[in-house]
């Protein structure tokens, strides 16, 4: 034997002795805070009003630590008054001020870092080398990050503004970090924040309190009420917050988008994931091995982008499942304040079983489980790091977030399948990609549906990257420039109280459109009438030969052809005076379906080079202009409005073309300037399939100023014109049809606008509701549209100048046509 085998076989041999972090520190702060903790309001502490306390427990030996607030509704009232009485102070707060009260929270974290790191550890049972290496270093880059955009903030978004009052909720597997991407960029943009930690590990949110007490921020800019879903759901429904960001299961997330619908609230909810880690032939196993280790066990599993999925080439499959279970035999879990332990405890009994059942399902399945030969330590939550092999990709473990340390495969045959399998779930949170051919590895990235994809390498997080998901992983970006767009109004836009302005808006707007019976009759007398003239009038005779008008009445827009509506009915068209001006078709729910389909398939569209996609949308608008004043006597007929007016209306279509048309090509993302050594690449994807709600104000021009920003990023849309004065629109059917706008790329339904919505926001195959013009209409888009999450986008009916370019178009509607990808691409050896 030489030397260095000698050496090798020692290692292999030796056993680690315990190297244990002193929790000292910790219980000192713990002694010194007993027996329970109060709620931070308005930089004082307060014990909550209903006197109730819960404990908070150490999941590494099941013993309690400290108690913790619950905090009731007036709790939780009293802390959103604190933070709307500070509000308009803190969003005129000079940004370098502001910047300066950032650098001072990081400092001080980081000055902290350890005492954090431990009470972290002991409050949730991740390993001591993850908050002492990862956790907490991040949380302090977090708050410098941030500090730069306050700084940055009047010169970069100069027409930007605080959006308000924000309410914050946040989970317990990275509960500092968590509430670290909550507060940083709330507070640069000038908001002011009422957090919610997690009821399993508040104790660091507390300790992050008195940190804010410290540097002195004004009172009432930071609050920190902790206490459990009902102190959440409390929070959520306050009447005067004017944001919630969420972060949490889908679950939750759902029931705070019912919550939240139709209060005007904005919303941001970062959820549940089963990220996909796809190893090709070509990887270095060694690495992905080791890469494996990071995606799963990383925090006991307990990571919302795990990567909980192992997709293998069919070819190295084996090889790679063998080293696998080498490298599990090895991993060691037990004491997370253990400097040498690999896995820590899980979070919680309830959380430890739902992981046993979901492990059992698994088996009963017919999958094939492995765990290493070791047991796990029993005094506290412990699992042992688990593999699932055979298993089908419609089993319920390949499909449901365990949230624990099990990792199922499967494999694949070619790089086709490997997508199909990765985007086979309803999430689209994150994605890792394993193969040293270049090409290979960043065509797939670019084809699996997630917001984060790691090119050989995973769970990388940056404060430069925004990070947040695709699909049921909710929507809204945490981090970077394009997180800090969640914190942030246009300038115009008239902040607060949203909900009574939009009311009054409501109540001015003459569109009376029945409900029920009524309409039912008008359907029904209309359905009888020859000619499909109804009873409020006839079409009026030919201008020039006085003949009676040729009955011209528009179909619906569907998959590049002008198809029938479904229900065989047409409904009148009204002039300014209430004179039949017209009709058009009565769309319904199959319109809808059909419609959908259509855009489906049009989904090349998104591969289309932006250079395309700018020569189609100036086509439309040399065709538009040829027609200019056949539409813009539409637009006077219909609205009443003076022939000049709609004339500028008819210019302003002609020119919101050209400016998507320019954007087309020029929307682009960013390289982020990360620690990585490599590219961060953030790239604007389209969303997919959009159901574009449009205003009764400007029937062209408010109709061209969505279907252009969103086709002009790659969607296809399904758009409801206005119900009023929906001619407009249908007259440009025969502008697309001239102008090589592929077939399902703009598909045009008519007739009951809200209905119409409800259904478009129901149907799990559209990605995003863009509703303009209706508070109404926003309230039903939002309830709706909880079924598959997807993004809204809603004006509750306030006006928008659509005339006026820092309005009517531009970034915002861009940033609501895309959604940020960031592909991590390491570089060197
Ligand atoms: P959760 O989603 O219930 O908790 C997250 C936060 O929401 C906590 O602060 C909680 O108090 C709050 N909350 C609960 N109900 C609420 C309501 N109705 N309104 C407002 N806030 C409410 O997560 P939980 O129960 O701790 O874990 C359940 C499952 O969720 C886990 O097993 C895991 O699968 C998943 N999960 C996913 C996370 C992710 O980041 N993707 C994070 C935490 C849990
Ligand atoms: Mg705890």
């Amino acid at each position: 034997m030489t030397s260095a085998q000698s050496i090798a076989k020692i290692f292999e041999t030796m056993n680690y002795g315990p190297a244990p972090e002193s929790p000292a520190t910790a219980q000192a702060w713990l002694y010194a805070h007993a027996p329970r903790l109060s709620l931070f309001i308005g930089n004082e502490w307060r014990d909550p009003s209903g006197g109730e306390y819960f404990p908070s427990v150490n999941p590494a030996n099941a013993q309690p630590l400290i108690e913790v607030a619950q905090a009731t509704a007036e709790d939780v009232d009293a802390a959103v008054r604190a933070a709307r009485a500070a509000f308009p102070a803190w969003s005129a707060t000079p940004g370098h001020v502001r910047a300066r009260y950032l650098y001072a929270l990081a400092r001080q974290i980081q000055k902290h870092s350890r005492l954090l790191a431990v009470l972290e550890t002991m409050d949730n049972g991740k390993p001591i080398r993850e908050t002492r290496d990862i956790d907490i270093p991040l949380v302090a880059r977090h708050f410098y990050h941030h500090a730069g955009w306050a700084q940055l903030m009047a010169s970069e978004m100069p027409d930007m503004r605080a959006v308000g009052v924000v309410g914050q909720i946040i989970p317990w597997n990275f509960p500092l970090l968590m509430l670290a991407w909550k507060i940083a960029p709330a507070l640069a943009a000038g908001n002011t924040v009422v957090l919610k930690p997690a009821e399993f590990t508040s104790i660091t949110a507390i300790a992050f309190a008195e940190i804010v007490q410290r540097v002195g921020l004004p009172p009432g800019v930071v609050n920190i009420i902790t206490g459990d879903g009902r102190t959440g759901d409390t929070l959520v429904r306050h009447p005067d917050v004017d944001k919630i960001a969420f972060t949490g299961s889908t679950e939750v997330g759902r029931i705070i988008r019912r919550a939240a619908a139709g209060s005007g609230k904005r919303l941001s909810l970062e959820l549940g994931g089963k990220s996909p880690f796809v190893v090709f032939d070509d990887a270095d196993l060694d690495s992905v091995v080791e890469g494996v280790v990071d995606a799963i066990w990383f925090n006991q599993g307990q990571v919302c982008c795990a990567g909980s999925r192992l997709l293998a080439q069919e070819t190295v499959a084996p090889a790679l499942l063998d080293k696998l279970r080498a490298r599990m035999e090895k991993l060691r879990v037990g004491d997370p304040l253990d400097k040498a332990v690999d896995i820590g405890a899980i979070i919680a009994p309830v959380q430890l079983e739902k992981i046993q059942q979901l492990v059992q399902q698994g088996v009963d399945e017919g999958a094939r489980m492995w765990q290493p030969s070791w047991a796990c330590p029993t005094d506290g939550y412990f699992f042992p790091p688990t593999l699932f092999t055979e298993v089908s990709p419609a089993a319920t473990i390949a499909q449901v977030e365990i949230f624990g340390p099990v990792l199922v495969s499967m494999t694949f045959r070619t790089p086709a399948e490997a997508v199909a399998l990765a985007n086979n779930t309803a999430y689209g949170l994150a994605a890792s990609v394993w193969s040293e051919n270049v090409n290979l590895a960043l065509d797939v990235a670019r084809k699996i549906k997630a917001g984060t994809i790691w090119v050989n390498c995973t769970n990388v997080f940056d404060a430069a990257s925004g990070f947040g998901g695709y699909r049921e992983s909710g929507y809204g970006r945490e981090g970077g420039r394009e997180g800090l767009w969640e914190y942030m109004r246009p300038a115009w836009e008239h902040s607060g109280a949203a909900e009574a302005d939009a009311q009054a808006v409501e109540s001015r707007r003459t569109n009376g459109t029945g409900k029920g019976k009524k309409k039912k009759a008008a359907e029904a007398a209309l359905e009888l009438a020859p000619n499909g003239h109804g009873a409020n009038g006839h079409a009026a005779p030919d201008a020039i030969t006085g003949w009676p008008a040729l009955d011209r009445t528009p179909k619906l827009f569907i998959g590049g052809k002008q198809a029938r509506p479904d229900s065989g009915y047409s409904r009148p068209v009204l002039d300014a005076h209430g004179d039949y001006l017209g009709e058009v078709g009565e769309g319904n729910r199959k319109d809808i379906r059909n419609a959908v389909e259509a855009a489906h398939a049009a989904s090349g569209w998104a591969d289309a080079t932006g250079h395309l996609r700018a020569q189609i949308l100036y086509y439309l608008a040399e065709n538009l202009s040829t027609r200019a004043e056949e539409f813009s006597q539409r637009i006077a007929s219909m609205t009443g409005c003076a022939q000049a007016e709609a004339a500028r209306e008819m210019e302003a279509s002609i020119e919101r073309l050209f400016t998507y048309g320019a954007w087309a090509d020029k929307y682009d993302g960013a390289i982020h300037a990360t620690p990585l050594r490599g590219v961060t690449l953030a790239t604007h994807e389209p969303i997919g399939v959009l159901g574009l709600i449009c205003p009764d104000e400007r029937p062209l021009l408010g109709f061209v100023s969505l279907v252009a920003p969103a086709i002009a990023m790659g969607n296809t849309v399904i758009a409801i014109p206005s119900e009023r004065h929906p001619l407009s629109a249908t007259d440009f059917y025969s502008v697309l049809e001239t102008s090589d706008v592929p077939a399902g790329v703009v598909n045009i339904v008519t007739g009951p606008c809200r209905t119409l919505a409800k259904v478009l926001a129901e149907h799990d195959d559209v990605d995003a509701i863009w509703s303009f013009g209706s508070a109404e209409g926003a309230r039903i888009v939002e309830a709706a549209s909880t079924g598959n999450m997807k993004r809204t986008w809603t004006d509750y009916g306030h006006p928008r100048d659509w005339l006026d370019a820092t309005q009517g178009e531009g970034r915002e509607f861009l940033r609501e046509a895309t959604q940020v990808k960031n592909t991590w691409v390491p570089t060197g050896e």
